[in-house]
């Protein structure tokens, strides 16, 4: 009887040379990339041919890893969202580095999952967790967590606070058991992940209060005790305050040792979003505006954003490690700890919501590894004191004025239109010319009802020249469309 030849097939390449050559030709790709970064637009719309590709219908059979590429290079690559561009200054983003960028692709290439166990990477994994609480001041008893941004980070200081104040084994019983509706309480200047994050936990968003801010963006503490009072009269449970370490809209940063004593006053829980501002600790010159933030029982932070590093990175610390495990901990029959072997490692799982982790770590570790985390502080300082040299810039132009102080390195200020009620359409106008022109990407926001320019400067990249070149469109495309406006 003839022997049956079985094929088995594998996604590994037949011709693993072939590979490599062609590796090495997208390494040289993107690292010319990255070097020449600052020639290109800003950013640039896509031509409606070039969206067609996007519509083509799912791929069954193959097309060579060259041919791949080629349609990646010129229809991704050569369309970027910008944000590693000098003058990309929209929402809040990080600008990404090259040595990220090899972590990520070792990363992949080692293919491990972070959902726990005895290996490297789950160390690895760890180490990052331990250098971010170095970095804010955190005490090395807290636990933590590396997820895929802020607003997860934030949702699972939310999730310990809650289940800690709940009354009850919310976990068990849910919501709707606990004696007393939670209360918590927020600037109006918080994340919209918050509420996001309160709704997820079945709280509801009225169970989030936005409390007044002063003229510096800050929370009014005063209204602040005073919504405590009311809800704690009111029968309801005061829970949590989340203080801002640099607000979304401007970068101000709320008075973290009076809210840290407030919490302690009431019995609450002090959770800081620090997605933009808790890494200015490293800074310095400018360390003193976060000072407090090691008082938090739990802290969102963002490494893919003031340490640069490549999407998706954030990070969730909480001082009490049992109260962090106790929120997330299930110990399926799957996942038992082993006494010796792989199963042997902390299941890291244990601390967030996803089994499935990847290897993010990496990119972190690298970056700071190469540079030293001295540099990043040195760096954080850089885009402060541009943002501040950003701001004389506008103050010195007659035709420009600041909508909100400067704290740290945000910016918010508008070109000033002769007819009030066509401010917005001016502004929005020169926005969207200098994003079409390629010279530069702002966003735009309206701060205490005031419509405004955005530009944060979380870029390493940035030089002064580009604020200054910025500053001359604007007052240019602005002059130009107020013309056009006051002739409709
Ligand atoms: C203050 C603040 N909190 C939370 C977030 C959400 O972070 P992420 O976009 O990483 O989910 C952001 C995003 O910019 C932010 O600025």
């Amino acid at each position: 009887m003839d022997a049956v030849v079985l094929r088995e097939e594998t996604l590994d390449p037949a011709d693993w040379s072939q590979v490599q050559a062609l590796s090495h030709q997208i390494v040289d790709d993107a690292v010319a990339y990255l070097r020449d970064v600052r020639d290109r637009p800003a950013w640039r719309a896509m031509p409606a041919g070039v969206r067609q590709v996007f519509n083509s219908s799912l791929p069954t059979a193959p097309t060579p890893l060259g041919d791949v590429y080629h349609a990646v290079a010129d229809n991704v690559m050569a369309y970027p969202m910008g944000n590693i561009h000098p003058r990309f200054w929209a929402w809040y983003m990080g600008s990404s580095n090259f040595t990220g960028a090899l972590g990520e692709f070792l990363a992949a290439v080692q293919g491990s999952n972070l959902g726990g166990g005895s290996h490297a990477a789950a160390l690895l994994d760890g180490q990052v967790v331990d250098w971010c609480k170095q970095m804010i001041g955190f005490p090395g008893s807290a636990s933590g967590t590396l997820v895929s941004g802020g607003s997860m980070a934030n949702l699972i200081g939310l999730t310990v606070a809650r289940n800690a104040h709940a009354g009850i084994d919310v976990r068990e019983h849910g919501v709707a058991a606990m004696p007393k509706p939670l209360c918590m309480y927020g600037s109006d200047q918080l994340h919209s992940c918050h509420r996001k994050a309160v709704e997820t936990l079945g709280l509801g968003n009225n169970a989030l209060r936005r409390v007044a801010t002063d003229a510096a963006l800050r929370i009014d503490i005063h209204a602040l005790e005073t919504a405590i009072a009311e809800d704690r009269r009111a029968g309801l449970q005061p829970a949590c305050i989340i203080a801002s370490a640099g607000t979304v809209n401007t970068g101000a940063i709320d008075d973290l040792h009076a809210l840290a004593d407030l919490a302690a006053r009431e019995g609450m829980w002090l959770h800081i979003d620090g997605c933009i501002g808790a890494l200015v600790a490293i800074a310095p010159e400018n360390r003193h505006l976060v000072a407090g933030i090691e008082r938090a029982d739990s802290v969102a932070l963002d490494p893919h954003k003031l340490l640069h590093a490549p999407f998706e990175a954030g990070c969730a610390l909480v001082r009490d490690a049992k109260l962090h495990r106790d929120a997330f901990a299930v110990t399926p029959e799957y996942l038992e700890t082993a006494p010796r072997g792989l199963a042997a490692g902390d299941w890291l799982h244990e601390y967030g919501l996803q089994t499935t982790r990847g290897f993010r770590a990496l990119k972190i570790w690298m970056a700071l590894k190469e540079h030293g985390a001295d540099k990043f502080g040195r760096l954080i300082d850089q885009n402060i004191a541009q943002a501040r040299y950003l701001t004389d810039l506008i103050e010195a132009e007659p035709c420009l004025e600041l909508v909100a102080p400067t704290s740290i390195d945000i910016v918010c200020f508008r070109y000033r239109a002769a007819d009030g009620s066509r401010v917005k359409d001016i502004n929005v106008e020169i926005m969207l010319r200098l994003q079409e022109d390629g010279i530069a990407v702002l966003s735009d926001t309206t701060v205490h009802g005031e419509h405004c320019l955005r530009v944060a400067v979380a870029n390493h990249r940035t030089r002064r020249a580009d604020l200054e070149l910025l500053v001359g469109q604007v007052v240019c495309i602005g002059a130009e469309v107020s013309v056009m406006h006051l002739a409709k």
